[in-house]
């Protein structure tokens, strides 16, 4: 049998980090409003960076701190809802800038939730022996997708990346992963890709932008999330108090807040990081364990829960010994 376990993580977002204050001088907001709903203080926000940029310079990073060569990596697996192109992927064009000549890349679109679904696949490639090293990558660059002249959703989000290598072990590392969907909440988050026209149809006028029905959104998160903890412990030999860190996606404060409450959990053992970035999307959760590893948190052995949850409805979770 083969385990997996991550190498390496690495993160990148923009140069430019915007406060509520600044961004009040455009959006009709105010940083209580924000800080109090959502535990957001600023956000990365792209000056220039795209997508790709941003999952390069991550993906370089994270293969340096693993000693790990381009051409070592068999799979290019990148969780994006804001890539600069459908064709090619940004995997592809990954691939490209690191001379990972030997591998197989591709997006995949599963929004808050794609590291997750990522993580799964790519270890279960792993596990199977299709694969020896994979590249996973969150990487977004939402600020192209809102609506700035809509305050309850703009507000929210910021731009960045999260990379980590997974490699063949001895030893599980990704112990478990647990994901699911369900196509009955689709309206509650949705971000049109194109207009459907033709030379025979004019096509319906449509709104280019994320649009978003935040309490229902709210509701399912606060729903899912014990869910998603629960399923994955199932069946294994550890329990809720074994768990030495929560990295949640992080979409507001006050869901991991809550979550904790209920659990009876210490908030301690809680990641927070989305003061400082907002909601990344597919991104938030690399970024936050690349923030945990260099800060030295991660110790050998240490158990982890991550947890994604977002458009589609997607939700899912894996157990990690670091
Ligand atoms: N600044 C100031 N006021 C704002 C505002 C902003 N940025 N955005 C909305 N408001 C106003 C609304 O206009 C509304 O005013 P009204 O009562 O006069 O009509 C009021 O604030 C309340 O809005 P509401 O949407 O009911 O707020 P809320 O308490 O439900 O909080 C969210 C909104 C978005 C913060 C909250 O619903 C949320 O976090 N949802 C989950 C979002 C999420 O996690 N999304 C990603 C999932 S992956």
């Amino acid at each position: 049998m083969n385990y997996v376990s991550i190498k390496g993580t690495a993160s990148s977002v923009p140069r430019t980090k915007i406060s509520n204050n600044e961004l009040s001088n455009y959006v009709d907001t105010t940083d209580e409003w924000i800080a109090s709903r959502t535990g957001i203080k600023s956000r990365h926000l792209s000056t220039g960076e795209t997508t790709t940029s941003l999952a390069v310079s991550a993906a370089k990073e994270a293969l340096a701190r693993s000693n790990t060569r381009g051409e070592d990596i068999d799979l290019i697996i990148v969780a994006t809802i804001s890539p600069e192109y459908f064709m090619p992927s940004t995997a592809c064009l990954v691939q490209e800038e690191i001379g990972a000549i030997n591998a197989t890349s591709f997006d995949l679109s599963a929004a808050c939730s794609g590291f997750v679904y990522g993580l799964k696949l790519a270890s279960q490639g792993i596990r199977c022996g299709d694969y020896k090293t994979a590249l996973l990558i969150g990487s977004e660059v939402l600020s192209k997708t809102l609506d700035w002249e809509d305050r309850s959703t703009c507000v929210l989000f910021g731009d960045g990346a999260g990379a980590v290598i997974l490699s063949q072990d001895q030893k599980p590392g990704i112990i478990k992963t647990y994901t699911g969907s369900d196509g009955g909440g689709a309206g509650l988050l949705t971000l049109r890709a194109s207009k459907n026209k033709n030379i025979l149809y004019e096509g319906e006028e449509y709104n280019p932008y994320m649009e978003m029905k935040g309490r229902q959104v709210y509701s399912f998160a606060n729903k899912i999330v014990p869910i998603c903890i629960e399923k994955l412990l199932d069946g294994t030999e550890y329990t809720i108090n074994d768990i030495d860190h929560f990295v949640l996606h992080q979409a507001n404060e006050r869901i991991i807040d809550s979550l904790a409450r209920k659990m009876k959990l210490p908030i301690g053992r809680f990641h927070k990081n989305i003061a400082d970035y907002g909601n990344t999307s597919a991104a938030s959760i690399p970024i936050a364990l690349n923030q945990l590893d260099e800060k030295g948190s991660l110790n050998k052995g240490d158990l982890v829960i991550i947890v994604g949850f977002g458009g589609g409805l997607t939700w899912g979770s894996a157990l990690i010994k670091w």
